[in-house]
């Protein structure tokens, strides 16, 4: 089997990002740029990718983790110099070497498998992808002779006005046969700018006597590459568009999706609805049938299948099937919400779980709590977790009826089927089926039982 290796360059400062953070780690639909680059490759290479990294590398580094081998280009000479870097690690090792730039993230895998098989039918050591634009973007200009053969990539800084007149541009992403590159790069000469152009492999070549195949991809956004933060933006509607066209082809409603943004990752079932002013984030995923927003952010969250939820905060957060929820509650980090949850207006959950069927109509705040089913939540009531210096645990029994406006002094826990009268301050565990009154609250007399 041929061995396929892409090659990421990284190393770039991106000076036109007037950034601390390394261009390649600017976010597009939440995730780091350098991330859609791994992921294309991850649709081409049979070896592990290699990131060319620089300017930000520790960072760099961090973000990618595991995910591919780093190779240091430290000064950074140039696109030739860092390609020149990894044939140390590659020299030997790969029959093909695919040149990507971090920081083109609309660069699909289709397209670099298309180059892989061009490339195999090509007796010559390079296949390379155009686009045709007259926007020039800054791109080198590729200069075809009049049989319509490759002759050479010229840089634009470097370019004649006739050749800034060709519409044919570099996008910056080639297959190489690696065992002619390697010497290739060291023939490459150092440019006026003080720098070893990839490009130049192009002309060598063809010097070479070697044919160079060029081939113009369909859909320019494809090339679009990120240098400034206008370009990130206009990836960023690119991407939004995308997602959005996905999930409605998929059987998802969405209400004016123009302002409803959901990231990469998500996941939504058939028949869901969203309403305007949405945000999906993170590692969420939404059942079938529900019906999410107006006003709605959600994030690192699973919600089951027929929930309705209206303009809420979801973070890090699990809902089972059937739960309603809204205006204005606010799912924290650990809360889970059994099926058939009833979360009113003004509702905060941390850390909880909440049984099967427990309503909770209006502004409450529960964190540290273990509620079993069916239990009523009044109206204001409060689980008082926090001592000054500890989260201290409430659990409340089924069936329980939490009076309105009780303060439950954690750490406490609530019996099966007991009451708590309204305004009540609990401050000791409360059998089950016991009812207490006041401030802080006593023993008044036993409910009955609900069976
Ligand atoms: C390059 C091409 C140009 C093409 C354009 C498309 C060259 C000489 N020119 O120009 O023909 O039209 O891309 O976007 O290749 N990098 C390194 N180390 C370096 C220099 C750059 O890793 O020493 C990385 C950058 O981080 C970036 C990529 O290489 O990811 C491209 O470098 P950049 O400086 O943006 O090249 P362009 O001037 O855009
Ligand atoms: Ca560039």
């Amino acid at each position: 089997m041929m061995k396929i290796t892409v090659v990421i360059l990284a190393a770039g400062q991106g000076t036109r990002m007037h950034s601390n953070t390394p261009k390649v780690l600017h976010l597009l639909a939440g995730q780091p740029l350098i991330r859609y680059s791994l992921k294309a490759a991850a649709g081409v290479g049979t070896e592990m990718p290699v990131v060319v990294v620089g300017h930000g590398s520790e960072q760099v580094r961090q973000v990618v983790g595991e995910d591919a081998r780093f190779v240091l280009q430290e000064p950074q000479l140039g696109t030739g110099h860092a390609v020149r870097a990894t044939e140390f690690l590659l020299d030997g090792k790969t029959d093909l070497v695919l040149v990507i730039s971090a920081d083109m993230p609309l660069l699909s895998g289709a397209t670099l498998r298309h180059m892989v098989s061009i490339q195999q039918d090509n007796p010559g050591p390079i296949t390379m992808l155009t686009i045709l634009s007259d926007d020039s973007h800054g791109f080198g200009r590729l200069i075809r002779a009049v049989d319509g053969s490759v002759c050479e990539i010229v840089e634009e800084a470097h370019a004649t006005p006739e050749q800034l007149a060709i519409r044919e541009l570099n996008v910056g992403a080639y297959c190489f046969k690696a065992s002619w590159l390697w010497d290739a790069l060291k023939r490459v000469p150092l440019s006026p700018k003080g720098e070893y152009y990839l490009t130049d492999t192009v002309g060598l070549a063809v010097a070479d006597g070697l044919p160079v195949q060029a081939f113009a991809l369909e859909d320019s956004a494809e090339a679009l590459g990120i240098n400034t933060r206008v370009h990130l933006a206009e990836a960023e509607s690119i991407l939004h568009q995308r997602i959005n066209k996905k999930h409605m082809l998929a059987g998802v409603t969405l209400m004016d999706p123009n302002s409803i943004y959901i990231q990469a990752d998500v996941t939504i079932g058939q028949d869901t609805v969203i309403w305007p002013n949405t945000y999906l984030r993170g590692a969420t995923n939404i059942g079938e049938g529900c019906t999410i927003g107006p006003d709605t952010i959600i994030e690192d969250t699973q919600i089951g299948n027929a929930c309705t939820i209206l303009a809420s905060v979801l973070e890090g957060a699990r809902v089972e099937d059937h739960v309603g929820m809204g205006p204005f509650c606010h799912l924290r980090k650990g809360a889970h919400l059994a099926q058939d949850v009833h979360m009113g207006n003004f509702g905060e959950v941390k850390d909880s779980y909440l049984g099967p069927g427990t309503k909770m109509g209006h502004f409450s705040y529960i964190g540290n709590a273990h509620i079993e089913s069916d239990v009523n939540i009044g109206a204001g009531t409060i689980t008082c977790n926090f001592d000054g210096v500890n989260k201290n645990p409430t659990e409340i029994g089924a069936h329980a009826f939490i009076g309105s406006d009780t303060m439950l002094v954690a750490p406490v826990k609530i019996g099966e089927g007991a009451h708590t009268g309204a305004g009540s301050v609990v401050t000791h565990d409360v059998p089950p089926h016991d009812l207490v009154v006041g401030v802080p609250a006593r023993h008044l007399r036993k409910t009955e039982k609900s069976d």
